[in-house]
């Protein structure tokens, strides 16, 4: 479907609801009823950044810091896959500790159990990312956040939105299946920078997209400020399906965490992905982006996706080719 800026803006503002069907059958034309399942690792809570709104910002000294080692998350890793998982996501803060050298000793670890590697790892150089390409990476996740300049700015005072796009463009030259997405719901942040946001998911031909919903972290400058909303997060969401048609769509874990169904209801609003959390319980708990951040066990996951007339899709591609 054809939908200019202002069009998209006129869905984000009004009351009407079809949009999710219209996306749920976008879903179902494009990428099937199979949900595709990819088993998150948080290896290290560890990071250089200040991103205002992220409970994980350096300076939060009430985070009790982590980083696991090669063999934790090769550990992690094979009880995935003994799962069933054949994708692994590993996620960490930006933690300079874990060098190239040391990143693509654990991305060839992995490689090594046949599974399929996404990272998600933050702003790099172009080297770095052609070095863990070359080690054997397939995916890379890194949100652009907002591609509202201004609000950019405020939220990551030591970054630049041009730097996050120059990554995100070295990522898709480099070959990866590369994700990105944005916050719903930042202070400031208007309808129309929302529908700049899904513009340039279509600009970049991004192969992932996921949307999440803005969660105020007690330990941050934002504390105070309104939580996303949900219907408006789905909204978004649905719009970026309808527009991009046949890329991956996880159901976000802000989602679940702002409502007990916000997973069920992304998943019939185009969503086709879910990222089940693998880290042990321990080192979960650390790893606090945002309060109360939930992780479902596989079994209720699979009775919900089942009770939508859904399956989960054991492969390692789901890709777009
Ligand atoms: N609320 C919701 N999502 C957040 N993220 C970071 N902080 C928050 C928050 N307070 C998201 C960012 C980041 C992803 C890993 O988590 O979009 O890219």
């Amino acid at each position: 479907m054809e939908l200019s800026k202002k069009n998209i803006i006129d869905i984000l503002k009004s009351s009407d609801t079809s949009i999710f069907q219209e996306a749920d059958a976008v879903r179902k034309k494009f990428v099937g009823d199979g949900v595709h399942l990819r088993g998150l690792i948080e290896f290290s809570n560890i990071c250089r950044c200040e991103c205002l709104y992220c409970g994980l910002q350096s300076s939060n000294k009430d985070v009790k810091r982590y980083r696991l080692s090669k063999s934790e998350i090769l550990d992690i890793t094979q009880k995935g896959v003994d799962e069933g998982f054949k994708t692994i996501v590993l996620q960490s803060g930006e933690d300079i500790f874990f060098d190239t050298k040391l990143m693509c000793d654990i991305i060839e670890g992995i490689k090594q159990l046949n599974v399929a590697l996404t990272l998600s790892i933050g702003e790099k150089s172009f080297e770095e990312y052609k070095a863990y390409k070359d080690a054997g990476a397939d995916r890379y996740l890194l949100r652009i956040e907002t591609t509202d300049e201004n609000l950019y700015k405020q939220m990551h005072p030591y970054g630049s939105l041009a730097n996050r796009k120059r990554c995100l463009k070295d990522l898709k030259r480099l070959g990866y299946e590369t994700g990105t997405g944005c916050l719903v719901g930042l202070p400031n942040q208007s309808l129309e920078s929302l529908a700049n946001d899904i513009l340039f998911f279509e600009e970049l031909n991004a192969d992932m997209i996921g949307i999440g919903p803005f969660i105020p972290h007690p330990n941050t400058p934002l504390k105070n400020d309104q939580a996303g909303n949900l219907a408006l997060a789905l909204k978004v969401m649905a719009l970026t399906r309808i527009i991009l048609k046949d890329i991956n769509i996880p159901a976000t874990t802000a989602m679940e965490t702002l409502s007990p169904n916000g997973r069920m209801l992304a998943l019939q609003s185009g969503a086709n992905v879910v990222m089940p959390n693998l880290t042990d319980d321990f080192h979960k708990k650390m790893y606090e982006i945002y309060p109360n951040k939930l992780s479902g066990s596989r079994k209720d996951l699979e009775k919900l996706i089942n009770s939508i007339n859904r399956y989960i899709v054991v492969d390692n591609c789901g890709s777009r080719n």
